[in-house]
């Protein structure tokens, strides 16, 4: 599912415009992490005044949940925080995500490594792990599959830290862009 951040406060004007700039989020399975992730920092873009102006999706390098819901327990922690989730469908990781999009963000050091070698030859300076690019620690964002709920609280507070990192950091790019000859694929 690709949209554009949706939110309360941005004008018409901010969510009839095209996307500016598109990031997907990466895990393993599509069900736990990166549909959480895509929610989280899409509430936090909105609340940075970024409604409309970034497109989100997120994807799994493995395809053994294709077309199912987020987890349970991702869903729990998301909702008690005020974000509905619940209309994502798992995917795969596919070759296009590399046009697609500007950025592409592993949740941890292996979901970072399939993307570099999944990439075009030479094109992996959009891949990033998450918490680096959003907080400067090269930290993984723990997969929480097999463990219990106290996992996923733990990884929302980490999301959400992250997220409301990037959506600083975006909001202050994207009202000031870099000047031309700057690579904009690795903002
Ligand atoms: P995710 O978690 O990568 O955060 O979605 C996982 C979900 C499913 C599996 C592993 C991790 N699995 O092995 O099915």
């Amino acid at each position: 599912m690709l949209s554009p951040v949706s939110g309360n406060k941005d004008s018409a004007r901010a969510m009839a415009a095209k996307p500016e700039m598109s990031i997907l989020f990466v895990c393993l399975g599509n069900i736990c992490r990166s549909p959480l992730a895509e929610g989280v920092a899409a509430a936090a873009l909105a609340r940075n005044g970024l409604a409309g102006r970034v497109a989100l999706d997120s994807a799994g390098t493995g395809g053994w949940h294709v077309g199912s819901p987020p987890d349970p327990r991702s869903v729990a922690v998301a909702t008690r925080h005020g974000i509905d989730i619940t209309a994502q469908a798992a995917r795969r990781l596919t070759a296009d995500d590399f046009e697609r999009f500007d950025l592409l963000l592993g949740m941890d050091a292996s979901n970072v490594a399939a993307l570099r070698a999944a990439a075009p030859p030479g094109d992996d300076a959009r891949v990033h792990l998450f918490l680096d690019y959003a907080l400067g620690r090269p930290h993984d964002v723990p997969d929480p599959y097999f463990g219990g709920a106290d996992g996923f609280g733990a990884v929302y507070r980490t999301i959400q830290e992250a997220s409301e990192a990037l959506a600083v950091r975006l909001a202050a790019r994207l009202e000031s862009p870099p000047s031309s000859g700057q690579a904009s694929s690795t903002m």
